[in-house]
């Protein structure tokens, strides 16, 4: 059974694969000049907001930061950050967007400061995700029990609307298809090789009681 710690950092890769694909296509109009279709970015950052903002960083506040805050006290200083970075998301990437649309609307002359903005964007993101693995991942691994396992996984695949998951999950199949089908190769259609962004569907557990 897929435990949520993989299924977690299994996300973990979705999202660490459309920031690799952003930073890939501005990287290459930087160093070689080739233009960029912005459409694929604005369906990039549309995937990190409707999936990590909304489903993503929500359902690890409720279920690992939580189980982790009740066993040990050791991670809360970095628990209270990577909340505080959750909370910050929405805003982070609305820097994001408008970054973008000055380079759509003002041209070359707003480049610059927009592969910047997504530089930054990036890696903090991928520091937020690589702190979540190591330190959070690794203190549930250390505090919590297999009692405290079997209960988390019991509520972790009980909680939530299957129906409104699958069309969930859907919708964001949908996403990734459209990115691939805009992006150019590597990273998009013709790579010859699939792009694993779309959450996997979770394995539910009967209710027993
Ligand atoms: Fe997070
Ligand atoms: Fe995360």
């Amino acid at each position: 059974m897929e435990t949520i710690l993989s299924a977690l950092w299994s996300e973990h890769r979705s999202i660490a694969a459309v920031l690799h694909g952003m930073l890939y296509l501005v990287r290459e109009k930087c160093e070689r000049g080739k233009p960029i279709e912005t459409r694929v970015l604005r369906a990039m950052l549309y995937y990190l907001d409707v999936f990590p903002e909304r489903v993503h960083h929500p359902k690890e506040e409720q279920f690992l930061f939580k189980a982790v805050r009740a066993r040990t006290s050791e991670a809360n200083p970095l628990l209270d950050e990577l909340a505080r970075e959750h909370a910050e998301g929405k805003e982070a990437l609305r820097r994001i967007d408008q970054a973008l649309l000055r380079y759509e609307e003002g041209g070359e002359a707003e480049f610059a400061q927009f592969a910047q903005a997504l530089e930054d964007f990036a890696g903090g993101y991928r520091d937020h995700m690589r702190k979540e693995e190591e330190v959070v991942m690794g203190a549930a691994r250390r505090a919590l029990s297999k009692d405290d396992w079997s209960t988390l996984q019991r509520e972790w695949a009980l909680h939530g609307d299957p129906i409104a998951e699958e069309a969930a999950r859907e919708g964001y199949e949908r996403l990734i298809n459209r990115i691939v089908e805009l992006a150019p190769p590597p990273i998009g259609l013709g790579c010859g090789t699939e792009l694993a962004l779309a959450p996997k569907r979770r394995p539910r557990q009967p209710k027993t009681n």
